[in-house]
């Protein structure tokens, strides 16, 4: 039996809807309407792309959103300057520095300087911590997307080896940190560049994450018969977005699997919709 798609798409759906209606019931109790406010530096081709489609999923849920397109040439101490007039506008709730930021750029300073209660993103240091000590105030958006849609799709947690595939600080190592939690319960192991036969490693794995950013590296042969396979990719080849995962060859061994796309992307944008609403929800004290 081939393997049941997680619809990313429609969970996602389900996601904004929610923090649309949500918005309504905290501008009518409170006057306070969430305002994410987006930097782009430079006009990196899928940064644009990814800033637009947050932009829209914040206007069609009814939140504010505005975009601060700095040139590619922006120093340091101008950005900072940006962040921190960000910062103190009190009308402005989540502040996101849309990744990859140029080269000549130090994005840990940049990232750090966000005030961590419009930290969004969740990549300052004080929401990771907050994040590994089980008391989070805001979960970083992709691995939030990725628990969200076990959590509709019933996959069962508890007791099941979860393999995750990369170690960034964005995906692989929060994504490890929430399935861990108390009340996931995962057993969870990180593979890396370095691991030894990853392969035999990938084929002990009841729940699959593949987060290494390599077109297809996951094949069937590193999937045990009846996995669930979740595919954080999204790598252009040749005009096409495939994941990590060899979608075709998985289909055939998975019990379940995640798209590219319509998987995990649209989530992610979800989940910042809901933590904009969350940090706005911080300033008006309903929290
Ligand atoms: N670039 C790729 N993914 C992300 C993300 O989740 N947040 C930001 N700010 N930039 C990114």
């Amino acid at each position: 039996m081939p393997a049941q798609i997680i619809d990313g798409k429609a969970i996602a759906e389900s996601v904004r809807n929610q923090v649309a209606a949500e918005t309504q019931q905290l501008i009518s109790d409170t006057g306070v309407l969430p305002h994410l406010a987006a930097v782009l530096v430079g006009n990196d081709p899928a940064s644009e792309v990814y800033v637009r489609n947050k932009e829209r999923a914040c206007q069609k849920a009814g939140l504010k959103s505005t975009l601060h397109r700095l040139d590619a040439a922006t120093t340091q101490a101008d950005l900072l300057v940006l962040i921190d007039t960000l910062n103190l506008d009190a009308g402005v709730h989540g502040i996101l520095v849309q990744l990859p930021l140029p080269k000549h750029l130090d994005s840990t300073q940049i990232l750090d300087a966000i005030l961590p209660t419009k930290d969004v993103d969740a990549f300052h240091p004080e929401n990771t911590g907050l994040m590994l000590q089980g008391r989070p105030r805001f979960l970083p958006c992709t691995p939030a997307g990725v628990m969200k849609m076990l959590q509709v799709s019933k996959i069962q947690t508890a007791g099941r080896h979860a393999v995750v595939i990369g170690r960034s600080d964005i995906v692989g190592k929060p994504m490890a940190a929430l399935l861990v939690q108390k009340g996931v319960d995962a057993t969870v192991t990180i593979c890396h560049s370095r691991t030894t036969d990853i392969g035999a490693v990938c084929r002990t794995a009841d729940i699959l994450i593949a987060a290494v950013g390599i077109p297809e590296f996951v094949t069937g042969d590193m999937i045990k018969p009846g996995a669930v396979v979740i595919d954080v990719g999204i790598n252009r080849v040749n005009e096409r977005l495939v994941g990590d995962v060899d979608f075709t060859a998985a289909m055939t061994v998975a019990s379940s699997i995640t798209p590219v796309p319509g998987g995990v992307g649209p989530m992610t944008i979800a989940m910042l919709l809901q933590n904009t609403l969350t940090a706005a929800r911080i300033v008006a004290g309903v929290s």
